[in-house]
Parts: C-alpha cells; structure tokens; sequence
C-alpha cells in the first residue's frame, strides 16, 4: 500500500519527522503563512490523491492552530485523500467538561464536534479525562488516547532514589496509582480546590511515614502553574525538600516556568508540546498509535 502522508503544521516539524520516519510514511511539505490582515494562506505542496494524511499539531494556544488544520484537511479532502487524521499529542479543551456556571460554553464538547466534522480520526495523549470517561462521549471519529503513565514511571525510576508519588487530586488517584507501581514508589493524593484561574488550595493527606523520600509530584498538565507550586508550598511548611515535578503537557502560562523551577528541584515534562522541561520523548509511543489507527 502507497505510505501514508505525513504534514507537520507549523511548530510540529520534528514530530512529524520523527512520525514519517518510524511508520514509515512520506513527509509532506507545507506552505502556511499569513496575509497582512491577518487570515491564513496555506497550500499542500504533496500531491494528496488516494493516500492516507496524517496532519500534526499539538494544540496548545490552540485558537490560532485550528482553522489551519480545519484548512490542511478541506485541501487534502478536495484533492482526493483517502483518509485524514490528525495527531495532536496535546488535545485543547477538554477541561471544560461541564457548565459550572449559567450560560457557560461547554468548550470540550464545541471542540470535539469542530474536530471531528474536519478530520477522519484522531491520536492524542493522555487527553485530560475527568467527567468524561473516554473521548468516544464528545468525539464521533475514531479516537486513540496514548498513556504517557509507563513513560514517566520509567523516569522516576531511573532518575529518582527512594520516590514518593503525589498527585493533585482524587481524580487523579487512578492514573498516580498506575504511574507508582510502574516506579514501585509509594503514592497519595493531595486535595485540590480551585476558587480562581490561578487560585488553588491544597489539602495534604498524613505524610508521616515518608520523612527522608524524595516527593515526585506528578499532573497531567501545568499551565499556571499553580497546582505544584500550591503542593511545594506545602511541602515545605511540612519540612519536605523541593520536590521534582513532573507533567505530561507542558503549557506553562505566562511566569509558570520561572515561578516552579524556584519551587522545584527539577521540573521535567514530556515532548508533547515544545518546552525547556521536556525530558522524555514520546515520538516512538505516538508512531505506534498512528500505525495501529492506519492499518484498523
Ligand atoms: C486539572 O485538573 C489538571 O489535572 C491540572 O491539575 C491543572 O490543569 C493544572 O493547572 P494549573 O497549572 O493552572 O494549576
């Protein structure tokens, strides 16, 4: 069969390198810039006819990133793909999950319909799963959601003597459980509130029987920040060392970086959106997922 087509969107070169080289597929190029008021010209420069595309774009800041994609699928479809989908190691919105308050978008279901009306299937990573049990509730294309959790056990294994594991929340508990026995580390979970954007307060379980363990506090996502450096805070006050922070999606808002590497040890994340912190690579993991949806 004729190898798929692979095109980074701007900012995703490397990954869709990385992604054409392992399935094996071809790399597309593609032209995108903007015109002087601002809208977007793109033009696929890989004759798409009767192939499988493969679009990357990681979706952090994802307002400006999409109507590109929605842009590089129509082209793809008009000029005769087989099939397009799109690897997005970080999928945008998915933590609007619920109208908290009168009037409110429900983002994450607006998104998933604007996604799955463009293209024919999705990959992403660990897509932030809360009152959703499985992107199959608000996405009507096949989905795959890749696990990062043996990725960053792996890590703190090999990087981190005598762990412990904390995680933000009870909702986290499944997945901080998953992440300590592939380290065999101990773990808790901390209790979140969040009052503001960046307002969070913390409440710590007994921590007594960890005195001398490095604390690993892990999270799907950092984005203010707020989260771990309410969590190292506390762990000070309780006469812990900094800990080691660890994430999947390194959004960092604004001063998040700065502010945590203070608070941190070390702050670690994985590759799915481009940061100083990213320390483990996902390309093998998201290459196995896209050749798996390919040949389904
Ligand atoms: C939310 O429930 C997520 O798991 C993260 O804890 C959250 O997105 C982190 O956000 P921030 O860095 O803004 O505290």
């Amino acid at each position: 069969m004729t190898p798929p087509l692979v095109f980074g969107l701007p900012g995703n070169e490397r990954l869709a390198r990385e992604l054409a080289a392992a399935l094996p597929g071809e790399l597309g190029q593609l032209e995108s810039r903007r015109f002087p008021d601002g809208e977007t010209y793109l033009r696929l420069r890989a004759d798409p006819r009767g192939r499988q595309v493969v679009l990357v774009a990681t979706l952090d800041r994802p307002d400006g990133k999409f109507l590109p994609i929605a842009f590089a699928a129509g082209a793809a479809r008009d000029l005769g793909a087989r099939s397009v989908g799109l690897v997005a190691p970080y999928l945008a919105y998915m933590r609007q999950d619920k109208r908290f308050r009168d009037g409110e978008a429900v983002t994450s279901a607006d998104f998933a319909r604007l996604v799955s009306a463009s293209v024919d299937w999705l990959v992403t990573v660990d897509p932030h799963l809360h009152r959703y049990h499985a992107l199959a509730e608000i996405y009507s294309i096949p989905t795959r959601a890749l696990a990062a959790a043996p990725l960053l056990a792996a890590w703190i294994a090999r990087n981190v003597k005598a762990p412990v594991i904390l995680g933000p929340d009870a909702e986290s508990e499944r997945w901080v459980a998953e992440v300590a026995a592939g380290a065999r580390a101990p773990w808790r979970v901390l209790r979140k509130a969040r009052h503001g954007d960046r307002e969070v307060a913390i409440a710590f379980p007994d921590l007594g029987g960890f005195a001398g363990r490095r604390v690993v506090l892990i999270d799907d996502i950092v984005s203010s920040g707020q989260t771990m450096l309410a969590a190292a805070r506390g762990l000070a006050e309780r006469g812990f060392a900094p800990p080691v922070c660890l994430a999947v999606h390194a959004l960092f808002a604004e001063d998040a970086a700065a502010a945590l590497a203070e608070a941190a040890s070390a702050v670690v994340t994985t590759d799915t959106v481009d940061h100083p912190s990213n320390a483990i690579a996902l390309g093998p993991l998201i290459a196995a997922g896209v050749a798996e949806l390919l040949e389904a």
